[in-house]
């Protein structure tokens, strides 16, 4: 049930299962089984999406915002010398959305890409062979083709883009780029509440109806000394989430790039300590059907169960190279000039009417959602560069 215990591996067993077993189950062995368990809610195709989604997230919103990360990937791939084989892993990549969109840009780095998408939910994977065509991984992350002779010289590495899906970060380091759109708010978190004098830890366990229902326990000596070091001075009844699976994640991406950049998207904020002064209803959100749901122990499996990311816990694992909001950062990238473009293509072809024409229009309405400062453009973008 623990997310480190070998046995049952993470989100083996039913919440249910997981309480009649041990009594009580750690917060974030609830989201990771409330999300990725048998009847988890990713597990049953929960996911983003406009028409039939429960929530829509920048690449849903329609192509533009995977326009412009294909500029960024184009600055990558020059910044790392242009390499033949340019391998792009965009975890979370849900039902392929992103990607689509991405190659449908048409990036300069193209020839060279190798798309791989990595999402754990098997239901989700399942949906982007409808739209992509999918290479063997063997294709994309075997041996290099230097190694494989044709004629006594070495064959050229087959032209890109391909595109694989994987359940897991691949283990092999890669130049290229690790892309994360709204994963890690959906990395299960422990959850601390201040006591008078201590942290206690919130656990979940069942009521005599069978109801699930906060369990408190004074927390781990480790864990309440990250506490205290995040939240030096914290309010009495004041919540905090400790979110080392975020950061393990993290650390595997950079570790993963040997040459390219992290860039990871979510909604954040700078400190956990700011978490502390908000109530925690604030800041854990729950979507089902486009509607907020209920408390997170209510319709297990049946709604989303999401985390501001705490940006203090990410940067002890490397410090960043760039942080910024998300509208700022597509501006930076180009937003702006993708819009003229459409404004352009619209003024010349409006009177077709054609798929063009609608496509070129609709990314002056993208981009105002995506760059809303209220909304998506308030969220944090944190690149990594490496080295
Ligand atoms: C909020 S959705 C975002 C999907 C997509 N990136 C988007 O922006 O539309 C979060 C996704 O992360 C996936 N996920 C959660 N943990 C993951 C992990 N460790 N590796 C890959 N995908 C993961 C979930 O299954 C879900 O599809």
């Amino acid at each position: 049930m623990h997310a480190d215990a070998p046995d049952d591996g993470p989100a083996a067993l039913t919440v249910s299962e997981g309480i009649h077993r041990f009594g009580s189950i750690r917060f974030d062995e609830f989201i990771d089984v409330a999300l990725y368990g048998p009847d988890g809610f990713y597990s049953s195709g929960g996911g983003a999406g406009r028409a039939g989604g429960d929530f829509v997230t920048s690449p849903e919103v329609g192509p533009l915002f995977g326009a412009v990360v294909a500029r960024w990937l184009d600055a990558v791939w020059e910044r790392v010398g242009r390499p033949d084989e340019f391998v792009v892993v965009e975890a979370a990549a849900g039902r392929g959305a992103l990607a689509l969109a991405v190659l449908a840009a048409e990036p300069r780095c193209a020839p060279a890409l190798r798309y791989v998408m990595v999402e754990r939910s098997a239901a989700l994977r399942a949906r982007q062979a409808e739209h992509l065509a999918l290479a063997q991984p063997f294709e994309v992350l075997g041996p290099t083709v230097d190694d494989d002779e044709v004629g006594g010289a070495a064959a050229p590495p087959v032209a890109g883009p391909l595109v694989v899906s994987l359940p897991d970060l691949p283990v092999q380091s890669v130049v290229g780029a690790v892309i994360a759109n709204e994963l890690l708010d959906n990395v299960a978190f422990r959850l601390l509440e201040r006591a008078a004098d201590h942290w206690d830890e919130v656990r979940v366990a069942a009521d005599v109806d069978g109801g699930l229902v906060e369990l408190f326990v004074p927390a781990d000596t480790a864990v309440a000394a990250l506490a205290d070091e995040l939240v030096p001075e914290p309010p009495p009844g004041g919540r905090i989430p400790i979110q080392t699976a975020a950061s393990d994640w993290l650390r595997r991406a950079v570790d993963l790039v040997e040459r390219g950049s992290v860039l990871v998207i979510d909604y954040a904020v700078d400190a956990t300590a700011e978490l502390a002064e908000r109530p925690v209803g604030e800041w854990v959100r729950t979507y089902a059907s486009h509607e907020s749901g209920g408390g997170p122990l209510d319709a297990v499996g049946r709604q989303d169960v999401t985390v501001e990311v705490a940006l203090d816990q990410l940067t002890a694992v490397a410090a960043p190279s760039v942080t910024d909001t998300q509208s700022d950062w597509l501006r930076r990238w180009g937003i702006d000039e993708l819009v003229d473009e459409g404004r352009r293509i619209w003024d010349e072809r409006a009177g077709a009417g054609d798929l063009a024409a609608i496509r070129a229009r609709s990314r002056i309405v993208e981009a105002d959602a995506l760059c809303d400062p209220t909304g998506l453009g308030a969220f944090r973008v944190v690149e990594w560069h490496r080295p």
